[in-house]
């Protein structure tokens, strides 16, 4: 979701601007911009096409500066047109860049409106830049303090004013924004891997924070106005996360990465303790008697299917929740409940007001599942556990997902050892099966040859149903998710149960459906089902455990997976799913990485 990167320095910023927009590209964006203060006037370029573009636009009119700004734009309010990207300038003066949603923007339009302020966007930014142009009185610091007072919903902003021609001010609530510390410079941006090749050295601004930078100061308000001393991180930089190498998609790099993600993520676990999700996580494990999990799409998913190893390993009743809908509605907490919130970012806003719509309801006892260490959620809850997944370009989540999974397990099975259900041999088994986990996953990564075949198959196709059973049907979910994000091929996914309840009326030659086979308990009644749509002229494309004996058959296309991983199965069965979506996209040439009117970081609500 939209990005910036701002800076203030004695040397052409526009170039670390520009690179600094690349590296946010990933978020997702619809459209771009830069704007310097030259010759003290500020100057832009936009572009509706890739920041590569707004690159060639900034070179040829020689775009260059020591104070500047820029933004990728995924649009909320107005279309992806030019005129409604970032920077937007108030009166030829302020230039502004703004991640967020502001919901009272009609009044304050209406009102700048009576000022006479010409609004010439369909944005609700264009309100903040009239507003602060508005409230200016000679301290660019002093205007944003006094406007964003004005702002309901969620900002992060940076501006500029012409008359201030060394200044960058930021702030923020709701949406993330860090300041980067240099030497000489100074920079702010909405994420670190923005900066990575110009400072390792970060500050985190908080809710409701303004920060004004200079080239050898920067200063900071809370919410209240008072100082805020905010502490210094260096966070490594990581820029060879950006790199391709021999893949040809982020995606499909992410999902080879796997087995080492997987393998960096139990590396902390050598036994089930609770110090593996904090130092006082042992304490508060001993107060709960139930989880709560809260979630967004495909982090939900893995909340899912950690219900069932919550319920089956440690015997704890366990709630799974989409963050967007548990934020609003109203229920009845148990303070004795462990808030389990899982997030790739941790910076998703729905999540993150759901964890604070718990906190605000009394939960005490929270636990962030994620992969990025200094997110917002990370900062929020008592204990986390961090997955080592590495940085997840790719907008379509994979990596991060089957990392969560094993964050998820450990969790299940630690609670299982404490509550006394997993005992020393039991144990054992659940870390051999984890440390064998990787070498699995490469065994599952092999079959890419035979997806391939298939994808040529799915890529002509509109509709995809996907079945899975018990702790496999969140699975399907995800499995059905992927490929509707990435191939925009309509797909759904059923508990395979169900079918008889109503989609058994879809099924016809020309929708495949897609079945994970996993030889567990239920897989008699999962050929039953898939006995339901042989019989109605159904194509099934099965992964089978080899041990099922589920073998190709007219109207029955089957890949032999390895042999059934027990309770960790899911981790494997995802794998060809996601393969099977990023083929199939492949073949229908979409943007992979950055499917259409998608965000990696979904930092608006
Ligand atoms: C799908 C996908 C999204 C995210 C969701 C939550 O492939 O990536 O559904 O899972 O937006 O994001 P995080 O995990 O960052 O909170």
């Amino acid at each position: 979701m939209c990005g910036i990167v701002g800076a203030a320095a004695q040397r052409d910023i526009v170039p670390i601007l520009i690179e600094g927009l690349r590296r946010l590209e990933y978020r997702g964006y619809d459209s771009c911009g830069v704007a310097v203060l030259a010759d003290g006037e500020p100057r832009r370029a936009r572009s509706v096409a890739r920041v590569a573009d707004l690159d060639v636009q900034v070179r040829k009119a020689h775009l260059d500066g020591v104070t500047g700004i820029a933004h990728t734009r995924w649009a909320t309010h107005g279309a992806p047109v030019t005129h409604n990207a970032h920077p937007i300038f108030s009166r030829g003066t302020v230039a502004l860049v703004h991640n967020g949603i502001i919901e009272n923007f009609v009044s304050l339009r209406d009102t700048l409106r009576g000022k006479g302020y010409e609004f010439v966007t369909q944005t609700d930014t264009e309100v903040i830049t009239h507003l602060i142009h508005s409230v200016y009185q000679g301290d660019l610091f002093a205007a944003v303090r006094k406007a964003v007072q004005q702002l309901h919903g969620a900002y992060a902003i940076a501006v500029m004013h012409k008359d201030q021609p060394h200044t960058v001010v930021g702030a923020r609530r709701g949406s993330p924004l860090v300041v980067g510390l240099g030497k000489g410079e100074n920079f702010l941006a909405s994420d670190t891997l923005a900066l990575a090749n110009s400072t390792d050295r970060f500050i985190f601004l908080e809710d409701g924070d303004v920060c004004e930078l200079t080239l050898e100061r920067v200063r900071i308000a809370d919410r209240d106005g008072h100082d805020a001393g905010r502490e210094v991180r260096t966070v490594a930089a990581c820029g060879c996360a950006v790199e391709l190498g021999p893949y040809r998609h982020f995606m499909q790099k992410e999902i080879f990465e796997q087995p080492c993600a997987i393998r960096d993520t139990i590396a902390k676990a050598g036994s089930l303790d609770s110090p593996l999700f904090d130092k006082v996580a042992g304490k508060v494990f001993s107060k709960i008697d139930s989880v709560l999990i809260l979630a967004c799409g495909t982090s939900y998913y893995s909340g899912l299917t950690a219900k069932y190893w919550f319920e089956s390993i440690a015997k704890i009743p366990t709630q799974v929740e989409v963050a967007s809908e548990y934020r609003y509605r109203d229920s009845v907490p148990n303070p004795r409940s462990l808030v389990v919130v899982i997030s790739q970012s941790g910076e998703t806003a729905d999540t993150l007001a759901a964890l604070e719509h718990a906190q605000s309801l009394g939960h005490k006892h929270t636990l962030a599942i994620c992969n990025v260490a200094a997110s917002a959620i990370v900062r929020l809850t008592k204990l986390a556990f961090l997955t080592e997944a590495g940085r997840e370009i790719g907008v379509a989540s994979t990596k991060a997902f089957t990392t969560q999974l094993v964050a998820l397990f450990l969790l299940a099975a630690t609670l299982g050892k404490l509550r006394g259900y997993v005992d020393s041999t039991l144990e054992a088994t659940y870390i051999r099966q984890l440390q064998d986990l990787p070498a699995a996953l490469s065994a599952v990564l092999a079959l890419e040859p035979q997806i391939i075949a298939w994808a040529g198959e799915f890529a002509r196709k509109e509709n995809v149903l996907f079945l899975g059973r018990g702790l496999h049907y969140p699975i399907a979910l995800e499995g059905a998710l992927k490929l509707k994000e990435i191939s925009y091929i309509h797909a759904e996914a059923y508990p395979a149960g169900e079918l008889k309840h109503g989609p058994l009326a879809l099924v016809t030659g020309a929708m495949p459906v897609v079945t994970v086979a996993p030889n567990d308990r239920l897989i008699e009644k999962l050929k039953s089902n898939m006995q339901e749509v042989r019989a109605r002229g159904g194509e099934l494309y099965v992964f089978a455990d080899a041990d099922t004996r589920i073998v190709n058959d007219e109207g029955l296309h089957v890949i032999r997976m390895p042999e059934n991983y027990g309770l960790l199965s899911p981790i494997l069965h995802v794998v060809p799913l996601q393969l099977l979506a990023y083929h199939t996209a492949c073949v229908r040439g979409t943007d992979v990485d950055k499917p259409r009117n998608l965000a990696k970081s979904v930092t608006v609500e």
